[in-house]
C-alpha cells in the first residue's frame, strides 16, 4: 500500500464512481468506460478521427476499430499538425513493480505501430522511483532491476533503436529534474491533493513524483531546443498526470500541452476486473512457460452455462467471457472471424472447452515468439537505454567520452 494513497478517504476521491475505481494506483470493479470519459473530461475517439488515421496510414488498426483505444485529448490537433508537416514524438512508460503481462503490452503494441506509421521517436519512462514509493515490499534496487527486466519486453515489441530512448527515473534524474523542478514550482500541494488524493501520510517522494512523470512530456523539446508536440498512448488510469499536471503547466512554461490516446484494460482470466499482477493466476506473463499458459487458460472463468444442455439451449455469454475478450483484444484481428466466434458461442454451437483450447494454442504461440525476442533483446539493452553521465566520484577529467 502507498502510504496514504491507496487507503484514502473515498469521499475525497474525485475518480470514484458507485461501483468502480480508476486511479493511477488502483483499478477496481467493472469499469464503465463511457462514464470515465465524462468524469475525466476526455473526448471519445470519433469516426472523423479514425478517418484521419485511415487517410494517413491507409488502414484502421484493430485497436481503433474495436475501441480498445477509445478516448483522447487533442488527438485531432496533433494529427492536423502532423498533416501540415509538424511531426510529433511519442511518450509512454511503465512502473516496474513486477513481470510484464499481456495487459501491459496493449499500449506498447499500439505505440510501436504509431512509431512505424508516423516515424515518431519514442521516449519511454521506467518509474523505478514511483514503484519504490508506492510499495511496502520493493526496494529501490529491486525496482531498478525490474526496470531493466521490463525493458527486455519493451525491446521484444520491435521498437526502432534509433528512434527509441528508454530510461529509469534515477538513471536520468539530472536531465529530468531540470524540467521537473520547473513543473513542481508551478504545481501546488492543493492541486496535487485534488488530482491524486494525497494525504498527510503520503510520502513526500510521491508528492513530488508527478512532476517527474509530467516532465517527459516536454523532454525532447528541451533537449532539442524547439517545441515538439507530444502524443502519449497509455491506459486511461494515467490521465490524472496529464490532466492535472502536464497540461496545466505547459502554457506557463511555453510548451505544447501533451496530447493523449487512452486505452481500456485487458481483462484478467477471472470473473470481471482487469488483468493484474496481484492476481497472477489470472494474468498471462511474458515469461510464463507453455504449460503455465495452458493451465491458466484452461482454468479461466467463462461465460458458459452450468450444463451442456443449457449451453446448447441458451448459448454462452460472450460479453462477460474473458476468453472471448482475449480474441477481441489480441488473438483474432479479423473482424469476420471474431464475429464467427461470437455467434458460435452465443448460439450454443461452440463449447467453452474447445474455445479455450483454440485460444491456448494462439496465446502459447504468441508467448513463445515474444520470449524468443525477449531473449535476443539481452544483447541490445545498451542500444535503447539512455542515462545521465554517471560515475559517483569520477571527475569530469576522468570521464570517458560518451
Ligand atoms: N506511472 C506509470 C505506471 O505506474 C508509468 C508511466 C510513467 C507511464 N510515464 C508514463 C505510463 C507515461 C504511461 C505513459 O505504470
Amino acid at each position: 500500500m502507498v502510504s496514504g494513497v491507496e487507503d484514502r478517504d473515498e469521499d475525497e476521491n474525485p475518480q470514484k464512481s458507485e461501483d468502480f475505481v480508476v486511479t493511477p494506483w488502483t483499478v477496481k470493479g467493472e469499469v464503465d468506460y463511457e462514464k470515465l470519459v465524462e468524469e475525466f473530461g476526455t473526448s471519445p475517439i470519433t469516426p472523423e478521427i479514425i478517418e484521419t488515421f485511415q487517410r494517413l496510414t491507409g488502414e484502421i488498426h484493430p485497436f481503433l476499430r474495436r475501441r480498445i483505444f477509445y478516448s483522447h485529448r487533442d488527438l485531432d490537433d496533433i494529427l492536423k499538425r502532423y498533416e501540415s508537416g509538424e511531426p510529433f514524438f511519442l511518450y509512454t512508460g511503465r512502473g516496474p513493480s513486477g513481470g510484464v503481462h499481456l495487459g501491459h503490452l496493449i499500449p506498447w503494441i499500439f505505440t510501436k505501430y504509431l512509431q512505424d506509421k508516423f516515424g515518431a521517436e519514442l521516449y519511454f519512462q521506467m518509474t523505478n522511483d514511483e514503484k519504490y514509493f508506492t510499495s511496502d515490499k520493493l526496494s529501490l534496487e529491486k525496482t531498478s532491476e525490474l526496470a531493466e527486466e521490463n525493458t527486455l519486453d519493451l525491446i521484444a515489441i520491435g521498437f526502432d533503436p534509433k528512434k527509441t530512448f528508454v530510461f529509469t527515473d534515477t538513471g536520468y534524474m539530472k536531465t529530468l529534474y531540470e524540467i521537473g523542478a520547473k513543473i513542481a514550482k508551478h504545481t501546488t500541494f492543493s492541486t496535487a491533493k485534488a488530482v491524486f488524493g494525497f494525504e498527510n501520510s503520503t510520502s513526500i517522494g510521491m508528492i513530488f513524483f508527478p512532476a517527474i512523470q509530467a516532465a517527459v512530456s516536454f523532454l525532447p523539446s528541451v533537449l532539442k531546443g524547439y517545441n515538439i508536440p507530444c502524443l502519449i498512448p497509455a491506459a486511461i488510469d494515467q490521465d490524472p498526470y496529464w490532466r492535472g499536471i502536464a497540461r496545466e503547466v505547459a502554457p506557463k512554461l511555453g510548451f505544447y500541452k501533451p496530447a493523449q490516446m487512452h486505452s481500456k484494460f485487458m481483462p484478467g482470466l477471472g470473473q470481471g476486473g482487469k488483468m493484474s499482477a496481484s492476481q497472477p493466476e489470472t494474468a498471462i506473463f511474458t515469461t510464463d512457460s507453455q504449460g503455465v499458459v495452458e493451465k491458466k487458460i484452461r482454468s479461466s472463468f467463462t461465460g458458459g452455462r452450468d450444463t451442456l444442455e443449457e449451453q446448447r439451449l441458451l448459448g454462452g455469454r460472450a460479453d462477460i467471457c474473458p476468453v472471448y475478450h482475449y480474441y477481441y483484444f489480441l488473438f483474432e484481428s479479423d473482424d469476420l472471424e471474431l464475429k464467427r466466434i461470437y455467434d458460435d458461442c452465443t448460439s450454443g454451437q461452440l463449447l467453452c472447452g474447445d474455445c479455450k483450447l483454440m485460444l491456448a494454442s494462439r496465446v502459447k504461440n504468441f508467448v513463445a515468439t515474444h520470449a524468443r525476442k525477449r531473449e535476443d533483446a539481452k544483447e541490445h539493452l545498451d542500444e535503447f537505454i539512455v542515462e545521465d553521465l554517471s560515475g559517483g566520484l569520477t571527475k569530469r577529467s576522468e570521464r570517458k567520452n560518451p
